[in-house]
């Protein structure tokens, strides 16, 4: 190798160690995780939080379902989080979906919804969805923190996220201002985004001796509940799992033994 090319090589080196700082700088801030952590996330004893994830409910219910749908739910699946059937079947009541078409007319008329039904989507398409939103359409909850890298930390921080753009944090907007519409958030992509910040203190009202609503408080509830909705099944995955892995170790165990055993018969040592 001549001096020449391992000039080069250093060139490059250098070359795309200052570029990926730049670029790091330019990239959104890595979500944070509550203090508490995600019960959800552990590697043994995995579980949602049901009592936070039932709270979720209630925020997504009276806050993000004015823009968010959450199509792949249904009214019963909310079993999942320990809500009980006459519980359920109030949930429901308390939503207005479109009924079953009329036998004779085909007219579709609106009904209390049932605990099989959907949960209904605020809109009636997309193009409904944009024209309230400025022009920005509302993602379908469902997949939500499986969809992002970050997951549940990613939801979480993007709702405790806002805050007013400093001139440094405008460096990195495209076109160095906050477009009409748009809202400084550090962990979006761009650090822009069209939703307004959708939590404020005391949004909700939580019921007799639940924790406060505050805005970190709620943030951990909806993440919780969004992120059961994308996994509800994520809870018997893990443990099984678990048993497996388990299982393994010890079949392991088992083989390694009879193979001493039947080598010091056949073999001597
Ligand atoms: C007034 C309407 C409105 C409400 C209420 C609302 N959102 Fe949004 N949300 C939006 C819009 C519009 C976008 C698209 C933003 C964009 O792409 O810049 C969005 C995007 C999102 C995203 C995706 C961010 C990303 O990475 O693309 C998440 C997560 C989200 N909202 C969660 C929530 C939660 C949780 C609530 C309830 C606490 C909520 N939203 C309430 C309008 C709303």
């Amino acid at each position: 190798m001549t001096n020449k090319h391992i000039l080069a090589g250093i060139a490059l080196i250098a070359g795309v160690a200052v570029s990926s700082v730049a670029f790091a700088a330019l990239e959104s801030e890595k979500p944070v995780t509550p203090a508490q952590g995600w019960p959800h996330e552990k590697i043994i004893g995995a579980h949602y939080d049901r009592q936070a994830a039932q709270r979720g409910f209630q925020i997504y219910k009276e806050s993000c379902h004015a823009c968010h749908s959450l199509d792949f739910v249904s009214f019963r699946q909310l079993e999942g989080i320990g809500f009980s059937e006459p519980e359920i079947k109030a949930i429901a009541a308390s939503f207005t979906v479109m009924g079953e078409p009329d036998m004779d007319t085909g007219d579709v008329a609106e009904r209390p919804g049932q605990p099989f039904d959907y949960i209904p989507a605020p809109f009636a398409n997309p193009q409904a969805a944009a024209a309230s939103n400025n022009g920005a359409v509302p993602p379908d909850l469902s997949l939500m923190v499986k969809a992002r890298a970050g997951g549940a930390s990613y939801v979480y921080s993007i709702l405790t996220g806002y805050r007013e753009p400093t001139a440094d944090d405008l460096k990195h907007v495209p076109g160095g201002k906050i477009p009409d519409g748009g809202h400084f958030n550090p962990y979006k992509s761009g650090h822009v985004i069209a939703m307004s910040p959708p939590l404020t203190d005391d949004l909700v009202t939580y019921t007799e001796g639940q924790p406060a609503a505050t805005v970190a408080q709620m943030a951990y509830d909806v993440t919780t509940f969004l992120a059961w909705a994308a996994e509800p099944k994520l809870e018997q995955r893990k443990s099984m799992g678990f048993l497996v892995i388990s299982f393994l170790l010890i079949a392991c165990g088992l083989l390694f033994f009879s193979y001493k055993r039947i080598s010091k018969r056949v073999l001597g040592h």
